[in-house]
């Protein structure tokens, strides 16, 4: 009696474990073959590009123009997708600029160039009167892209912004190809909170700006009068190479030259047209080479830009001496330093033993009136 019943006891209990390894092996395979089904199911690349960089906000991506213009690079087609998207709110921004303001230098980062910051608030940033002229420095940036620096570098921003109260950041993606974004959205703050201050020079952020020489060229000048000053070139054509980061297919762009516009390393421009380049700019449609788009909206304003050979915003020609300190003394804007260069520039140019022959302003505000 009782070995029968170990038996059958042994029997049951086999049966049960295969039925529940059966059941299982079934589950298993279920769940399996529905995560194969959902990786198998096709999505169309344009769609999964366009769901990809959408935000979540209220601007919708434009589907029409996403499918006509499936041939073009990725960023392109995002661009276009996102064209309409213009208005996006301000997530950080300084205090207003007061009366006395006579310089704004508006320069154009992005969140993880700190050292560039860190290196302009520290030399040709660092003034805030010059000659009894107020200057005001202003960095503009958008968001992170990488998902992995955005907590960091918003509390790095939140520190920056509350240490120096230069910060201004809006909520759009910090890109090559959002630069026009960035340009709209400062001519809006400008006329809001800066229209105080009487001339702007715009920048990037690996600039060495000689503010003295600046101070010194527009201390006559007047501001209400229109003002655009730089890197000027004249008969450029749009490069249509889709290989080349400044890529512009006929799509987008039928015209073989561009508009007369400054190199966007940095320029100067006077408040009155500031404030009509912002009026011009609503009404304009994006176009993804922020300096490009500029001259545009001076060509509508009928505003010609003015050549200055002290803005070396497209680089200096080589060779020459980077350690030749009146080379830097003489120059108003040069573009493409790495912030130790920007020390040695900013050291050269404090060195007031160092005499150099002649002046570049002085030769230029003659010519100029
Ligand atoms: C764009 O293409 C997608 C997918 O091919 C399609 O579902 C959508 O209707 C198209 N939209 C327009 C506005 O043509
Ligand atoms: C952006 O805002 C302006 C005025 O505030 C409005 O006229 C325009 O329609 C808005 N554009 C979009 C795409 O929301
Ligand atoms: C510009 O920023 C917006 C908002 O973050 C983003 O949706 C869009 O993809 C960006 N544009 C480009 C061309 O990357």
């Amino acid at each position: 009696m009782y070995p029968r019943m170990k038996t059958l006891v042994l029997y049951t209990f086999s049966i049960t474990l295969l039925a529940c390894f059966l059941y299982l092996k079934k589950e298993a395979k279920l769940s399996a073959s529905s995560a194969d089904e959902k990786v198998d199911v096709p999505t169309p690349k344009a769609q999964s590009v366009v769901l990809d960089n959408a935000e979540p906000s209220e601007c919708l991506p434009n589907l029409a123009l996403a499918n006509s213009s499936l041939t073009l690079p990725e960023f392109h087609r995002v661009f276009l997708t996102y064209k309409h998207c213009r208005n996006f709110s301000v997530l950080r921004k300084p205090s207003r600029c007061s009366k006395e303001v006579f310089l704004l230098l508006a320069i154009k980062s992005s969140p993880i160039n700190v050292d560039r910051r860190v290196a302009i608030r520290n030399t040709w940033g660092k003034d805030v009167s010059i000659g009894g002229k107020r200057v005001r420095l202003v960095f503009l940036l958008g968001r992170s892209e990488a998902k992995s620096q955005v907590q960091p570098l918003h509390q790095l921003l939140a520190y920056e912004s509350q240490e120096f109260d230069d910060i201004l950041q809006w909520d759009f993606v910090d890109n090559f190809y959002n630069l026009t974004l960035k340009e709209l959205h400062f001519l809006r703050w400008f006329v809001e909170d800066c229209l105080h201050a009487r001339f702007v020079l715009k920048g990037d952020d690996d600039v060495f700006v000689n503010t003295y020489n600046i101070v010194e060229f527009l201390h006559e000048l007047d501001p209400e009068q229109d003002l655009f000053v730089g890197d000027v070139i004249a008969n450029a054509r749009p490069i249509r190479n889709s290989k080349v980061k400044y890529f512009i297919p006929e799509s987008m762009y039928t015209a073989t030259f561009y508009p007369l516009y400054a190199g966007g390393g940095g320029y100067v421009m006077s408040r009155e047209t500031v404030h009509r380049l912002q009026s011009t700019a609503e009404g304009m449609e994006l176009f993804p080479i922020d300096d490009v788009f500029v001259g545009m909206c001076l060509a509508k304003m009928a505003v010609t830009p003015k050549n200055h050979a002290g803005f070396k915003t497209f680089g200096i020609q080589r060779p020459f001496n980077p350690f030749d300190p009146c080379l830097y003394k003489g120059l108003m804007v040069v573009h493409r330093l790495n912030p130790t260069e920007m020390w040695i520039m900013w050291t050269l140019v404090k060195d007031n033993s160092i005499r150099c022959a002649v002046s570049i302003t002085h030769n230029y505000g003659r010519g100029w009136k």
